[in-house]
């Protein structure tokens, strides 16, 4: 695999986190595809930023929810640009509120977006990875997963959940050439985490974060890059943390 281009793949990789790991995963020479939300009308404007800077993405519509979606959109990158090697769960939202408060829809969504996802996606690429016995999927969790937190019984299942999917799966295909790990990011500097309400950010979460400061996504982009790397062979079935101090086990 070393002097092959791989086709690496990031959900949701139009902003945030999943911006810098396409970026990071282009560095390393691989052919990077995202896939984002149909009702996503600014995915060519985004493109077409990003070959300003020179970056060639390529982009594919996917509700990851879905499973003839994802199962288009794979087959559709397959025939275009082959295989994928390198399949990064990175598609996540967050619906924030008590639990008291929260109604099934709103969990609904988290459980579907944020893990059945992971299902979705991985069950379309991870047969071909195994046939050719090589293969990389890197799962975005979160310290939340690993912790809980106020306001997201939804999103701590869900995250946690998918650390469950990496540890069964990392056993299935351990043999075969193909790694499955856990990245569990901290506060990023992020939308998804700039929309908490500021003074809950001041007072509640960066006092919790022994580095003071809020993480950057090119850190949890170079993360990805190592555990998708020839060198992480041996590395699988894992849950790294990289939160800044904030949650040490
Ligand atoms: N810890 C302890 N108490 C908290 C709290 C916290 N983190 N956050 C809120 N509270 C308390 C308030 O002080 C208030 O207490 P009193 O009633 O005694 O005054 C009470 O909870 C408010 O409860 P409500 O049900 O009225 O909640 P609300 O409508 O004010 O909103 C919330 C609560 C939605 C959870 C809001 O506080 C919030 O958005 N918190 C941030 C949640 C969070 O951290 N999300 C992470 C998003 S980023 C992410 O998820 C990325 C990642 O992977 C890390």
């Amino acid at each position: 695999m070393a002097n092959t281009k791989r086709v690496a793949l990031v959900t949701g990789g139009m902003g945030g986190l999943g911006e810098a790991i396409c970026i990071k995963l282009a560095a390393m020479g691989d052919t990077v595809v995202t896939t984002y939300s149909p009702a996503n009308q600014k995915a060519k404007d985004w493109l077409g930023a990003m070959a300003e800077r020179g970056f060639h993405f390529h982009a594919y519509p996917c509700d990851v929810v879905e499973w003839d979606s994802c199962r288009a959109c794979i087959a559709a990158i397959t025939a275009d640009l082959g295989p994928v090697d390198v399949l990064v769960n990175n598609a996540g939202i967050t619906r924030d509120m008590t639990f008291r408060k929260m109604d099934k829809i709103n969990w609904d969504a988290v459980m579907h977006t944020n893990l059945d996802s992971c299902f979705n996606m991985t069950k379309q690429v991870c047969d071909g990875m195994v046939d050719r016995g090589w293969g990389r999927v890197i799962n975005i969790s979160s310290v939340n997963g690993q912790k809980g937190a106020f306001g997201q019984t939804n999103y701590s299942a869900a995250k946690a959940g998918m650390h469950g999917f990496t540890k069964a799966l990392a056993l299935e295909v351990a043999r075969k050439g193909v790694t499955v790990n856990t990245i569990s990011p901290g506060y990023i500097g992020t939308s998804m985490v700039t929309a908490i309400p500021k003074e809950v950010l001041d007072t509640k979460i960066i006092p919790q974060i022994p580095m003071g400061r809020l993480g950057k996504p090119e850190e949890v982009a170079g993360l990805v890059a190592y555990l998708a790397s020839e060198e992480a062979a041996f590395l699988t079935g894992a849950n790294i943390a990289i939160n800044g101090g904030q949650h040490m086990h």
